[in-house]
């Protein structure tokens, strides 16, 4: 006897790989929702979706992981000793600090097509152990504020900021402030963010790679012929978290010095 009810085979989607104007690479099948993905600018620059059940006492326990895995990392040692040595005097000249572009902490982006979560967590780990080193009673640095500017901040971000000293601006708040005493705080930052600010000499930079791109880019060129920079070690638990960010600071004796991570 034969067998008659056969499955309806699907029609198979073929899985793309788009890369959007920020530099974002997302997977995606073809029909409806890879149009929408190819085309970024349908893409408002939304509060990021959290989970349903996520709660602000469950984020600040997945933060509280990410910092310590930031803690203890290989990274977070050596961006605690340059600041500490070879850019301590640009540290002097700290009053604020301003993050651009953390990403959200606790929800999706882009429509829900792109997860970044754990990579502003650890980013925001990052930014806290910067701003306790800045309070610390041996720096000269009087930080006066702690700003962050980011359009996909939900609610639930807000809240966490808050919780860690840091106010939450809505745009061009962050952007107006930025100046020669300011420590731009901006791990994978866009290039067109980086470009309007880095005019504005801050003192002190983390972000980056300016490096690859400056070839094309006069601005970010300009900004790092003048600095002294430190590329951070692979940051293990999540390499997309610091691809290739240095620390920038300006330099005392008139001599660019870039150094790898392991010299
Ligand atoms: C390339 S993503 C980087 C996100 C995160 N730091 C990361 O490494 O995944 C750039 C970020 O800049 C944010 N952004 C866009 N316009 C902005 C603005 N006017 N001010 C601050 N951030 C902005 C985006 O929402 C996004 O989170």
């Amino acid at each position: 006897m034969t067998h008659t009810s056969r499955r309806r085979k699907l029609p198979l989607r073929k899985r793309i790989e788009v890369a959007d104007e920020d530099g974002w690479t997302h997977i995606t099948t073809s029909g409806v929702s890879a149009h929408r993905a190819i085309q970024p600018r349908d893409y408002k620059l939304l509060p990021a979706e959290p989970p349903l059940r996520l709660t602000i006492d469950e984020l600040k326990k997945q933060y509280e992981t990410h910092r310590q895995r930031w803690r203890s990392s290989s990274a977070g040692d050596a961006l605690d000793s340059v600041l500490r040595s070879r850019a301590a005097s640009s540290v002097g000249s700290i009053d604020r600090i301003i993050c651009i572009g953390l990403g959200s902490p606790s929800g999706f982006v882009r429509g829900g097509w792109v997860d970044r979560r754990s990579v502003s967590l650890y980013q925001l780990a990052a930014l806290e152990s910067v701003i306790e080193f800045l309070a610390g009673p041996s720096i000269d640095a009087t930080v006066k504020q702690v700003l962050a500017q980011d359009p996909v901040f939900n609610d639930l971000d807000k809240e966490l900021l808050h919780f860690l000293g840091i106010t939450v601006v809505d745009h061009p708040a962050a952007f107006d402030l930025v100046n020669d005493q300011t420590f731009l705080y901006c791990p994978g930052a866009e290039i067109l963010h980086l470009t309007k600010l880095l005019p504005y000499n801050p003192a002190l930079l983390l972000g980056g790679p300016l490096e690859s791109v400056s070839s094309e880019n006069g601005v970010l060129a300009a900004f790092a012929q003048t600095r002294n920079s430190l590329q951070l070690p692979p940051f293990e638990p999540n390499q997309h978290a610091f691809w290739n960010t240095r620390l920038y600071w300006k330099e005392d004796a008139h001599r660019s010095q870039n150094v790898p991570c392991d010299k």
